[in-house]
């Protein structure tokens, strides 16, 4: 990658994750991944095989994204692990070690401590397949349009998965709860404010502020937009979590998912802490019923360059 993705300003709060969340969420994003994609990449990258094949992951966070896909994508890979979090690149690095392609051989991984902020045209030059997971609902519209770019410039494969797509269903076997609503739009109206991804420069703390607001559930769709007008042949697919209550890592998800949402929902709507709250209350005492089930609303996408004519 260039230089120009370099920044040394802090990050926005809101693009900072725990890494115990991280290890929580990953069984469901396992089982949530749409298969059909990883073997559309795995043909794209097989037709390319015979030299190191180069892969990017964005926004790699302790590593989940390329320990899902090297054993299902063919080889020699040659991994670049960028993310802005130094704690977690270190557990990505040490997580992704032992890595093995589909033939088994062993993975070469490596990270970058950088800031996705400054990404420009030529990042990805030389790349066979960009990836990430669980990011893009976090950037605003113009650093989508210039990841777009950078994609075509490089006329490499894109799969981005696990996108938000702003739907969320509580199941409990009683009539929906008259706050889901209003809490899933407070939560929704809260990931769009400004994370800060996307700004050319920071405010004299470091801090971005000038970045457009977030896509959040808009994102992948928007990033299909974008990159069928550069040509590419592009499958958004529906990749939800399906969160059973009588399964205990699931339900512990399910929980963290609870509290987020009321956390998110009363940051952005301060005069209704009091109605939140009781809807956490009332959605917790739902939880601990074994038939209960959480569906929250991803999406998948897989990219690659049409044929030029
Ligand atoms: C929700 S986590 C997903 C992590 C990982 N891809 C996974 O699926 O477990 C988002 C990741 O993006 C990173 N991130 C967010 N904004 C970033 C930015 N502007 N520059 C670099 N990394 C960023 C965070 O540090 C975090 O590791």
């Amino acid at each position: 990658m260039s230089a120009p993705l370099l920044r040394a300003d802090t990050p926005h709060p809101d693009t900072l994750f725990d890494a115990g969340w991280l290890a929580l969420r990953r069984p469901a994003d396992t089982a949530a991944r749409v298969d059909t994609l990883n073997r559309l990449a795995h043909d794209w990258l097989r037709a390319r095989a015979g030299r190191p094949l180069r892969l990017i992951d964005l926004g790699s966070g302790s590593g989940a994204n390329p320990r899902y896909l090297a054993p299902r994508l063919p080889g020699p890979q040659h991994w670049q692990l960028v993310d802005h979090d130094p704690a977690l690149l270190a557990l990505a690095q040490g997580s992704c070690g032992l890595l093995c392609d589909s033939d088994g051989r062993p993975a070469d991984v490596n990270t970058l401590l950088r800031s996705l902020h400054m990404l420009s045209e030529d990042d990805f030059a030389g790349s066979d397949l960009v990836s990430a997971s669980a990011l893009i609902d976090l950037v605003d519209e113009g650093w989508l349009v210039r990841f777009a770019d950078a994609c075509a410039y490089a006329g490499c494969a894109v799969l981005i998965t696990l996108s938000v797509d702003g739907h969320w269903v509580i199941e409990d076997g009683e009539v929906a709860d008259p706050d889901d609503a209003f809490v899933r739009t407070a939560f929704n109206a809260h990931q769009q404010r400004n994370k800060g991804a996307g700004a050319a420069s920071a405010a004299s703390d470091g801090v971005d502020r000038n970045a457009g607001p977030a896509l959040g559930a808009r994102a992948a769709p928007r990033l299909a937009t974008l990159l069928e007008a550069q040509g590419f042949r592009v499958t958004l697919a529906y990749s939800p979590w399906l969160l059973h209550a009588a399964d205990a890592g699931q339900r512990a998800l399910a929980a963290a998912l609870l509290d987020g949402w009321r956390a998110a929902a009363a940051e952005q709507c301060p005069h209704a802490a009091a109605r939140i709250e009781a809807w956490h209350v009332r959605r917790q005492l739902a939880l601990a019923r074994e038939s209960t089930r959480i569906e929250v609303g991803h999406f998948d996408l897989y990219a690659e360059p049409g044929v030029e004519i």
